[in-house]
């Protein structure tokens, strides 16, 4: 009866996890290929550890704390502003915005620069994997 019940629940999940396009489908495996490299008992990326990231403060490479929040608010589905150029920035949620992450170059580039803007360094392989899948399932 419980396996029933996980196996249906499992099911739901899987049909509810929204999909990336070919081009970034190879992107996540090359980060999870790098992720095991980096540690062989990597077993996929986690859209929970993704959000946890998202939301965390840091210090930011200007001194001042910053999450990714910051500038894409704590609602992925409504626009944000770039704190440092005050510009609108449009929702980062595919379901509002379709055309998010659906460009390898321009996730690479947005990435680089933000985990630059929020952790003063790159991200790991494993956390842009694991943000990348907390914000397809926006
Ligand atoms: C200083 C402001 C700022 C912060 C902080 C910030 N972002 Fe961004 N982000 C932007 C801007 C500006 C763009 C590009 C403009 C646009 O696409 O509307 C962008 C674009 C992106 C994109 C590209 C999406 C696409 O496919 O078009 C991703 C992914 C992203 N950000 C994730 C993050 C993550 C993860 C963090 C936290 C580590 C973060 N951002 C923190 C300003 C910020």
């Amino acid at each position: 009866m419980k396996k029933t019940l996980c196996f249906i629940l499992l099911t739901l999940t899987l049909l509810n996890a929204k999909e990336f396009n070919a081009p970034m489908k190879t992107y996540m495996d090359t980060l999870s290929a790098e992720a095991k490299a980096a540690n062989p008992s990597f077993t996929g990326f986690d859209a929970k550890r993704g959000e946890t990231l998202f939301f965390s403060k840091q210090t930011g490479k200007k001194g001042s704390e910053m999450s990714c929040t910051t500038c894409h608010t704590i609602n992925l589905k409504n626009g944000g502003q770039n704190v440092n150029t005050n510009k609108p920035i449009t929702a980062l949620a595919p379901s509002a915005n379709p055309a998010r992450l659906t460009d390898v170059a321009e996730v690479e580039k947005w990435l680089r620069r933000n985990f630059n803007d929020v952790f003063a360094r790159e991200g790991s392989a494993l956390e842009k994997g694991d943000v990348l899948t907390y914000i397809i399932n926006q």
